[in-house]
């Protein structure tokens, strides 16, 4: 059973065209150095930035990814992004339902399952977003709010290759604070029998699992040798070349 490690940093808001480019050099530097072949990176820049990052990656293995998309192809939907524009500009990859999106812009499991299948539809391969609150950690629920999540979130045309799920605790990210190795695995392994059952075995023994949520070079390693998680989605420390590329060190076996 393979599933290729993927380190991938979530920009988020963050970045104006100097520090950007210099960033996404930095890494596609580093990455070729590194010349990996058991590990794949993926940065997500603002959508102001996916075209500069673009031509700072070019020749590196590093992918480009976006951060949101709308389900539609195109039309009457101002300031809004479809997965085919993002597919027209060199991007491999789109994370959808990340917990910012689903508490500043209301996004549901509903609008987050349209958005997942258009961009898979597009060509595009989706990183769908799950995690509990942390009054939903405190009342127990930590498992059936990321099930109830996937259920709702997960289109049926998911496949190990089109789908990426990170589970990111919302209490986790950007707050330095993170479950227990024990806890994190705990979950990851719920979460792939819930795909199981939603999508097969076989594909859910060959989706990639990633964990998300104050990622640092410090505690990578701990995380990324758990047996269900398959790579990070870092926020924070993907916006210094040495602290992703850390991270990716820390996910040598
Ligand atoms: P931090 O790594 O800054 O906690 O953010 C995690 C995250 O939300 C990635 O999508």
């Amino acid at each position: 059973m393979v599933r290729k490690t993927l380190i991938a940093g979530n920009w988020k808001m963050n970045g104006l065209l100097e520090d950007g480019v210099s960033l996404a050099k930095g890494i596609a530097q580093e990455v070729k150095k590194a010349g990996r072949k058991d590990c794949e990176f993926l940065v997500c820049p603002p959508f102001t930035l996916l075209s500069s990052v673009k031509k700072a990656i070019k020749g590196s293995k590093v992918m480009l990814g976006a951060q949101d998309c709308h389900y539609a192809e195109k039309g009457a939907h101002t300031g809004d992004i479809s997965p085919l524009m993002l597919k027209d500009l060199g991007c491999q990859y789109v994370i959808v339902g990340h917990s910012e999106r689903r508490t500043d812009h209301y996004e549901s499991n509903e609008l987050i399952r349209k958005k997942a299948e258009a961009a898979i539809n597009a060509g595009l391969k989706v990183i769908i977003c799950i995690g509990e609150t942390e009054a939903e950690k405190d009342a127990g629920k930590t498992i059936s709010v990321c099930t109830a999540q996937i259920e709702g979130s997960v289109p049926e045309i998911s496949n190990a290759q089109n789908t990426v799920i990170a589970y990111e605790p919302v209490w986790a990210i950007g707050t330095g604070r993170t479950p227990t190795a024990a806890e994190v695995e705990e979950v990851h392994a719920a979460i792939r029998k819930v795909v199981s059952k939603k999508l097969g075995r076989a594909i859910s023994n060959k989706m990639r699992l990633l964990y998300g949520g104050s990622m640092k070079p410090t505690n990578a390693k701990e995380l990324l040798a758990l047996p269900d998680v398959d790579g990070g989605l870092i926020g924070g420390a993907s916006l210094k070349v040495a602290d992703f590329m850390a991270i990716g060190d820390a996910s040598k076996q």
